[in-house]
């Protein structure tokens, strides 16, 4: 995985079809799937909603040279300079009846970046709760997982958006975000970095269906923010600050207080509480 796209000129469009290629024999990108590939698109997010109503099969990927408003969890955006990146989503089906499918599909996802980060490219990420994806306390990929009809009953898909900072990072966020050609001190192939990411997913995904618990137990273990003094600030405004002790298996977070209460959080945003 260590080719030079972007090297010299402006950066070149993903080279979709060689990414296709690879995934015939898997289960996303795979043959029945769909693989949608757009220069630019407001979000694959809401592009893969569309075509959720139009019977998406599951292992379907949209993924997009540029977002024009790329969305990221808590409201926010996501947002970085075109072909640089990896922004895209894939469409699941959950299941029958599995109505923790959701919350396991984001530990598998955090996971498969980890594994590629780490497996694959030989760097030491953190994995920060609940999937943010760390290179020296910097972000370098998030992950959105949004629901599109009725998955508890089995009908609805739920669609996985990730957003990967390879050749370069939001130029806004200097500070908070980070990408992988940075860590590595050269620029990746993008293509090759979907494959392998694709690839990994596939796994965390199989091993999600057959063992929850042990996806769920190999999250947790994986997570940097467990042991640490934190304040995670919450979607309605305020927040909690206190030791984060462990995580629940549907995901939530259990942060004690000073005062000895333990609080389950099921979304916000974790800081590390300065010492002392
Ligand atoms: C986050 O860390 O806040 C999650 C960011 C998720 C961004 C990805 S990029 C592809 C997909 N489409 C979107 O609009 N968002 C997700």
């Amino acid at each position: 995985m260590d080719e030079a796209e972007g090297r010299q000129g402006p950066p070149a469009a993903l080279d979709w079809s060689r990414v296709r290629d690879a995934l015939r024999g898997g289960h996303i990108g795979g043959t029945g799937a769909a693989f949608v590939y757009l220069n630019n698109t407001p979000s694959t997010n809401t592009y893969a909603r569309g075509l959720a109503g139009q019977n998406l099969p599951g292992g379907s990927v949209v993924v997009a040279d540029d977002q024009t408003a790329g969305r990221g969890r808590l409201g926010r955006g996501w947002s970085v300079p075109p072909r640089t990146g990896l922004t895209f989503s894939v469409a699941l089906r959950p299941p029958a009846a599995d109505g923790a499918f959701g919350n396991g599909l984001i530990m598998a996802a955090a996971l498969a970046l980890y594994d590629l980060i780490h497996d694959d490219l030989g760097l030491r990420p953190q994995l920060k709760w609940p999937n943010d994806l760390l290179l020296a306390g910097r972000k370098v990929s998030g992950i959105l997982v949004e629901a599109s009809g009725a998955v508890g009953g089995g009908d609805g898909l739920y669609i996985l958006g990730i957003g990967v900072n390879v050749n370069a990072a939001p130029p806004a966020l200097e500070q908070r975000a980070t990408c992988l050609a940075t860590a590595l001190g050269r620029p990746l192939d993008r293509a090759a970095v979907l494959i392998a990411l694709l690839r990994r997913l596939d796994a965390t995904r199989a091993h999600l269906q057959r063992q929850p618990d042990a996806v769920w137990q190999r999250w947790r273990s994986s997570l940097s923010t467990l042991g640490q003094d934190v304040r995670v600030g919450l979607p309605g405004g305020g927040g909690v600050s206190g030791r984060a002790e462990d995580v629940a298996p549907s995901g939530a977070l259990l942060v004690r207080d000073a005062a000895g209460h333990l609080h389950t959080l099921h979304a916000g945003d974790v800081t590390l509480s300065p010492p002392g």
